[in-house]
């Protein structure tokens, strides 16, 4: 029956911390509100009618008084402030060396796809102890991805990239929710997280439904997009070529000669260079990528983004899409396209650093030349 008082079970390395300033937060409530009753009540009744209280000489100024009540509080508000903020940075910056999951939400169901290849439908396969970063787009409205036992949940938006992190710390199973109404069967979109040992994920992600890496996929489609017709060594249009760029600074043309800035090729950069090409023009080349925006369903971006993410890790490991003849780049009558009218962007990247981005653009202005 009191059911509803239990709290949801804590199995993240964060659950913990933010139970903590949930309960100091109640703590300090409970505190002050049983005190301003204690003393109200105290005064109703002390000064009743007919009461023979002391009603002569009442003050009417204390400092003392007023200090305290601007003090104390201040304190605690600083203090609170302090300890929400400590905890909230380290809820949304995600850690160096996560591995990656893409979260795609569609009406009424989440796909969920490791960059092995395999992908499952409302069920989160993960290992225990691993730090998982989501990046997660969705194919039609706002849905909300939340999971309880893990304190986390971040908004899921049709044309725009979220992410967010957890690292789980206890085997087991989770509810995994849609928590923003998205039509009829959102109480429906439900599915579960399963936290399993390193060596049980591992078999699992070999079993069933695998069609090759996602990075494996990206390449073909990077060749059936025509992408290699523009961005291969070959190429009769000169376009940036793309191993090494993940991660790379870019120098970005701005507009009316207004000279260049550098960019974070980061998954944000490559995105809004697919969708939105005329956004940011590689310094020393001309505007002429076609937009994909109407072409790619999100789960092919993803694939896109890993696959250029794989030939970056290498060095200069291009492999042989490049020599492929182009295809045609023509729009595919069979694939749906991404909703919704906004930026790609992905709400809490962090941003790397002026030094990092600095870093090795003497190297890219080299490799560009
Ligand atoms: Cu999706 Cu509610």
């Amino acid at each position: 029956m009191f059911d509803f008082l239990k709290w949801p079970e804590s199995a993240s390395s964060m659950s913990g911390r933010i139970d903590f300033v949930f309960n100091v937060l109640n703590a300090v409530t409970v505190f002050f509100s049983i005190l301003i009753v204690v003393v109200i009540v105290y005064f109703a009744i002390k000064y009743r009618k007919g009461a023979k209280a002391d009603r002569t000489n009442a003050p009417d100024e204390g400092l003392a008084v007023e200090l305290a009540w601007t003090i104390i509080p201040g304190i605690i508000c600083v203090f609170l402030f302090g300890l929400a903020t400590w905890v909230y940075l380290e809820a949304v910056r995600t850690p160096a060396g996560a591995m990656e999951i893409y979260v795609v939400g569609k009406q009424w169901m989440w796909k969920l796809q490791h960059p092995e290849g395999k992908w499952e439908m409302n069920e989160l396969h993960i290992p225990v102890g691993r730090k998982v970063k989501l990046t997660m787009t969705s194919e039609d409205v706002i849905h909300s991805f939340f999971i309880p036992a893990f304190r986390i949940k971040q908004d899921v938006i049709p044309g725009r990239f979220t992410t967010m992190w957890f690292e789980p710390n206890k085997i087991g199973e989770y509810h995994l929710f849609c928590a923003e109404y998205c039509g009829t069967k959102h109480s429906g979109m439900v599915g579960k997280v399963v936290v399993q040992s390193q060596a049980d994920y591992e078999k699992w992600l070999r079993q069933g439904n695998l069609k090759g890496s996602m990075a494996e996929r990206g390449e073909k489609l990077f060749r059936q997009l025509g992408c290699a017709g523009c961005h291969g060594p070959g190429a009769s249009v000169r376009a940036p070529m793309l191993n090494g760029l993940y991660g790379s600074a870019v120098p970005i043309q701005l507009p009316n000669n207004g000279g260049t800035k550098v960019v974070q090729a980061d998954s944000r950069y490559i995105m809004d260079s697919i969708l939105l090409p005329e956004q940011e023009i590689a310094a020393g080349y001309k505007p002429i990528m076609p937009t994909f925006k109407n072409q790619l369903k999100p789960e092919e971006l993803l694939e896109l983004l890993e696959y250029i993410k794989s030939i970056s890790n290498a060095n200069g490991g291009r492999n042989s899409s490049a020599a492929e003849p182009p295809a045609t780049g023509k729009p595919r009558p069979d694939i749906a396209p991404l909703a919704g009218p906004s930026t790609p962007r992905p709400m809490n990247e962090p941003l790397a650093s002026p030094s990092q981005r600095l870093e090795d653009s003497g190297a890219i202005d080299a490799r560009r030349r």
